[in-house]
C-alpha cells in the first residue's frame, strides 16, 4: 500500500500519479489535499503517518518543489524521504537509502519525467549489505535527537 498526498501546488501531479498507480494496479490511499491553498506539513504529517502505523508501506508527497514535503517528512520517526527530479536519483535512494518516500516537484518536473521517476523509485529494492549499516547510523542520529539513545 502506497499512502499519496499532495499540497495544492501538486494537486494535478496527484492524479497523473494516483492515475499511474491505478494503470500499474498498484493500490494507494490518497491522504489528499484538495484544499486550496493547504499547508504541506499537515500533508506530509497523514502520509508518515499512514508508514509509522503500518498502514502503508511507503508514500509519495508532491508539492511545488518537493523540498517542503521532504523536509517535514523527514522529521517523522523512521521515515527517509528523497525530493527527487530525475530518475538516477529516484534509483539510488532506493538502492542506497532505502527511502521510503519518494517526494517531487510538480513546478520542477513534467509529467512525462514524474512517471519515469516513480518508475524508478517503485521498482528498485534496497540493496542491503554494507548500506544497512549506514541506515542503521541514520537511525541512531533519529534515536539521539529525540532523547532516547544512540552515540551519534
Ligand atoms: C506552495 O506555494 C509551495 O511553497 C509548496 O508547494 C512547496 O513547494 C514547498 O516546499
Amino acid at each position: 500500500m502506497i499512502a499519496i498526498g499532495s499540497d495544492h501546488a501538486a494537486a494535478e501531479l496527484r492524479k497523473l500519479v494516483k492515475d499511474y498507480l491505478e494503470n500499474q494496479e498498484i493500490p494507494f490511499t490518497d491522504c489528499g489535499t484538495d484544499e486550496s491553498p493547504s499547508d504541506y506539513p499537515l500533508i506530509a504529517r497523514k502520509v508518515c503517518t499512514m508508514i509509522q502505523n503500518g498502514e502503508a508501506d511507503s508514500g509519495i508527497l508532491l508539492c511545488g518543489t518537493g523540498i517542503g514535503m521532504s523536509m517535514a517528512a523527514n522529521k517523522h520517526r523512521g521515515i527517509r524521504a528523497a525530493a527527487c527530479s530525475e530518475p538516477y536519483s529516484a534509483k539510488f535512494t532506493r538502492l542506497h537509502n532505502n527511502a521510503n518516500v519518494l517526494c517531487m516537484g510538480a513546478r520542477v518536473v513534467g509529467s512525462g519525467l514524474a512517471q519515469e521517476i516513480l518508475d524508478a523509485f517503485l521498482f528498485t529494492e534496497f540493496e542491503g549489505g554494507r548500506h544497512q549499516k549506514r541506515i542503521d547510523m541514520i537511525t541512531e542520529i533519529e534515536q539521539n535527537e529525540s532523547g532516547t539513545g544512540g552515540t551519534y
